[in-house]
């Protein structure tokens, strides 16, 4: 026998268990349970840009300096500026538009509390969510004050005054505008070849230094 009414049989198969699975908006099919409270607490952590879903509990940078030492400095350097080939955590400021951005929490991030919400889903690398809100709160200032976004370091930080911190960079953000921005884009009939009437050619990699060459050796900046 052939495969292929063999396979138009799977197909015919699945398209079934598709059709089960839409139907299911309507009637159960007795797969999976309703997650537990418990279970939706374990996964629900995120803080918005807003400061909603940042829990209870303070800290100050002054607090924060002995957690980062402890439980950080191996990897990002004792002031945030990375050890080895670990991130930065710190500089960068007014790099954006070099050629060579250098992005970091102080020079790039839009939003305070994202600090939070970041470290508290992933850091410790490897110890991920073993933080209490103290300490989240505590490292958070600690980071912002390294970054010279806040001075005091006394300056107490919780759901309240966090969200209220302005990152230098946060209008550097701005709402996806390409339906405008590239308008002549979006028409019915995209042009689809030789589009480009006339390309200029800026530069080559051989002259810009990127290309390895035999002699000599690539700039490192
Ligand atoms: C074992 C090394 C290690 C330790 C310890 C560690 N981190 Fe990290 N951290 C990393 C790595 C690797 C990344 C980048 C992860 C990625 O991009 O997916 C990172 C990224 C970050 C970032 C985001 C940086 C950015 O601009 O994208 C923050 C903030 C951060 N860590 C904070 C902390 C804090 C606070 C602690 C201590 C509680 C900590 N880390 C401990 C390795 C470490």
């Amino acid at each position: 026998m052939s495969k292929f009414p063999k396979l138009l049989g799977v197909v015919v198969a699945l398209g079934s268990l598709s059709i089960g699975i839409n139907g299911a908006m309507a009637q159960k099919i007795g797969v999976g349970r309703e997650a537990t409270p418990a279970e939706i607490k374990g996964w629900d952590i995120a803080v918005r840009p807003d400061g909603k879903g940042l829990p209870p509990g303070k800290g100050t940078a002054a607090k924060g300096e002995d957690v980062f030492q402890t439980l950080c400095a191996a990897c990002h350097g004792e002031f945030g500026e990375g050890k080895d080939r670990w991130p930065e955590l710190v500089g960068g400021h007014g790099t954006l538009k070099h050629e060579r951005p250098f992005k970091t929490i102080g020079s790039y991030w839009p939003y305070a509390s994202t600090i939070f919400d970041y470290i508290k889903r992933a850091m410790p690398f490897g110890n991920a969510q073993s933080l209490s809100n103290d300490e989240l709160y505590s490292l958070t200032a600690y980071l912002l004050q390294t970054n010279d976004v806040i001075k005091d370091p006394n300056l107490e930080l919780n759901a309240q005054t966090l969200p209220a911190i302005r990152m230098p960079n946060a209008d550097g953000f701005y709402d996806d505008d390409r339906e405008k921005a590239e308008k002549q884009f979006w028409t019915q009939t995209p042009c689809m070849k030789a589009c480009k009437k006339e390309a200029t050619v800026l530069n080559r990699a051989t002259i810009l230094d990127v290309t390895p060459g035999k002699t000599t050796r690539n700039k490192a900046d």
